[in-house]
């Protein structure tokens, strides 16, 4: 018959319980000065040895050769209790039992002495699930409680019991067990199980767990299953997790301020099903890791992750100054909630990172970007002071084209000449957002001329051109533009500026260009 593993593995010894010591320790240390207390009260998150701990504590009080505290688990009271012969130790389930009868009848039978054993012994766990009824039955024997009789509360809830109940015992607090603790168990575990498991393997299983004891063996079960040797990669697919690459590479979109690879980057995981809430969360936990890493002592030792991914977390925590870390913390926490209060989660996704790709707070910026930024805006004011050479209709005319970077000369030229500014182009922009209003803020503030087959965009952010690059975006902006006008047009750009013109961004209108049979000349 298979045990499932936390059972089978279940501490039988206080020695054997892991990372609680200010419980086994407390606890053997009185047993062994024979101080037993009437009632106990065992707290803490779930799957951290409780019910264990009571367990053990009610073998302790009756075992006949204590040793140093433990029960030994040989003599006949020890086996008895194990095996339910010995009626002394009674474990309720009070989420079961949990009436003002229940905790009566409860009174009633401890009044008589015990039939084998010294104590008897009233486990009552999930206690927060009593009625107050039941409460105060229970107080009543907890005030004036005989002689024999050791009662232990466990639950996950403390706050749910009366104080009148809680200052009638004593009180053990169990704590979130430590990744490398439960690492080292669950090593321990393997080794008895003729499992083999990678070290990485046994810290991310512990990552998962959260500290909980139970959900870790439960895990490792499930992992079991699938192989002789435990692998981080087993972990992950059994998990469900999704490797951490994808939020590296988003993080290094941010970092570079690329926010074309960041949109792209979850287009791509919202094709493959991914929730965006979910992908949310997990950004905001990579970059909380960061934040660790940035400003404990030992990150290493408390941060979950094979060595290859802590590598290139640590290069990024290097890469941002600790206020951009704790700024994307912020926003992401932010569309989290904007997201579970019901707004589009795929559309906050995107904005909220093309909004951190592109908000560089000044003195972290790269002193090259700073430079371009710098003759973009020249390239800028150079163009708003050229006069007019183009056939314009409304008062609010264009500036002219200013040949600061001519892509393919006459061809270029001749369109610029032909250019007539586009009027429709904001309600085009209103007609993007009602898909995606990333798309649709890029090319805020922006202009368009209409030229033979061609639509040029005309923009000071380079956002803009950006969110061109990548062809569905394109699409949905020409799109948009049947929409309105009723025709196909190429999407170009009326303007390059030198200081852009090897620039990637550029590669995906070049080529539209090329395709419509526009020479250009690219070394310029
Ligand atoms: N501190 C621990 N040391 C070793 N194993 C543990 C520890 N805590 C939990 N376990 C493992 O997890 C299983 C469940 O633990 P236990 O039932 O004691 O948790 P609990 O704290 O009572 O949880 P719950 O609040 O969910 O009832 C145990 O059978 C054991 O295998
Ligand atoms: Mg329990
Ligand atoms: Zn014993």
């Amino acid at each position: 018959m298979y045990r499932v593993l936390y059972r089978k593995y279940r501490p039988r010894y206080f020695a054997d319980v892991i990372g609680q010591p200010q419980v086994t320790d407390t606890l053997k240390n009185e047993l062994r000065n024979d101080r037993i207390a009437h009632a106990y009260l065992f707290t803490g998150s779930r799957g951290t040895g409780k019910t264990t701990c009571s367990k053990i504590l009610a073998k302790a009080v009756n075992c006949l050769s204590p040793e140093n505290g433990d029960p030994c688990g040989r003599c006949e009271i020890c086996r008895g209790i194990d095996d339910g012969s010995v009626l002394d130790v009674v474990e309720i389930d009070a989420a079961s039992n949990n009436g003002v009868d229940d905790i009566r009848t409860l009174r009633e039978e401890a009044a008589f002495t015990p039939a084998n054993a010294k104590y008897r012994v009233y486990i009552i766990d999930e206690v927060h699930m009593l009625s107050i009824g039941a409460f105060n039955a229970l107080l009543k024997t907890l005030e004036e409680p005989p002689e024999h009789v050791v009662f232990i509360l466990a639950t996950t809830e403390v706050h749910k019991l009366p104080a009148t109940i809680l200052s009638r015992c004593q009180r053990f607090d169990f704590h979130r067990i430590s990744p490398k603790d439960i690492a080292d168990r669950l090593k321990y575990v393997c080794q008895c199980e003729n499992t083999e498991i990678d070290d990485n393997a046994a810290l991310l299983l512990a990552g998962i767990a959260d500290g909980a004891m139970r959900d870790a063996l439960s895990l490792l079960d499930q992992c079991m299953g699938k192989g002789d040797r435990i692998t981080e990669t087993i972990v992950r697919q059994t998990a469900g997790l999704a490797d951490k690459s994808h939020l590296i590479a988003i993080t290094d979109a941010i970092i570079k301020k690329d926010s074309a690879a960041a949109v792209e980057i979850v287009d791509q995981l919202y094709s493959q099903s991914k929730e965006m809430l979910r992908l949310c969360d997990e950004l905001t936990a990579h970059f909380r890791e960061l934040m660790l890493i940035k400003s404990v002592k030992k990150p290493r030792d408390i941060i979950v992750m094979s060595d290859e991914d802590y590598s290139k977390a640590n290069d990024q925590a290097l890469a941002l100054p600790m206020r951009e870390v704790v700024a994307v913390i912020d926003s992401l926490q932010r569309a989290a909630e904007k997201m579970t209060r019901g707004a589009n989660r795929r559309i906050e996704m995107e904005m909220t990172l093309v909004h951190l790709c592109t908000s560089v707070s000044p003195g972290s910026i790269d002193p090259a970007i700073e430079g371009r930024v710098a003759a973009l805006e020249r390239a800028v004011s150079a163009l708003k002071r050229t006069p007019a050479s183009v056939n314009t209709q409304t008062s609010n005319a264009p500036a002219p084209p200013v040949m600061v970077n001519k892509p393919s000369a006459d061809k270029m030229e001749e369109l610029r000449k032909n250019a007539v500014p586009f009027k429709e182009w904001p309600e085009v922009i209103e007609e993007i957002r009602k898909t995606s209003k990333t798309i649709a803020a890029g090319f805020d503030g922006s202009r368009a001329f209409l030229s033979g087959k061609y639509l040029l965009i005309d923009s000071q952010r380079e956002i803009c051109y950006e969110l061109l690059r990548k062809s569905s975006q394109r699409d949905s902006v020409r799109n948009a533009v049947k929409m309105i006008t009723g025709n196909d047009y190429k999407l170009g750009r009326y303007s390059y500026p030198d200081e852009v013109k090897s620039d990637d961004a550029l590669t995906g209108l070049i080529t539209d260009l090329k395709a419509a049979g526009v020479s250009v000349d690219e070394k310029r």
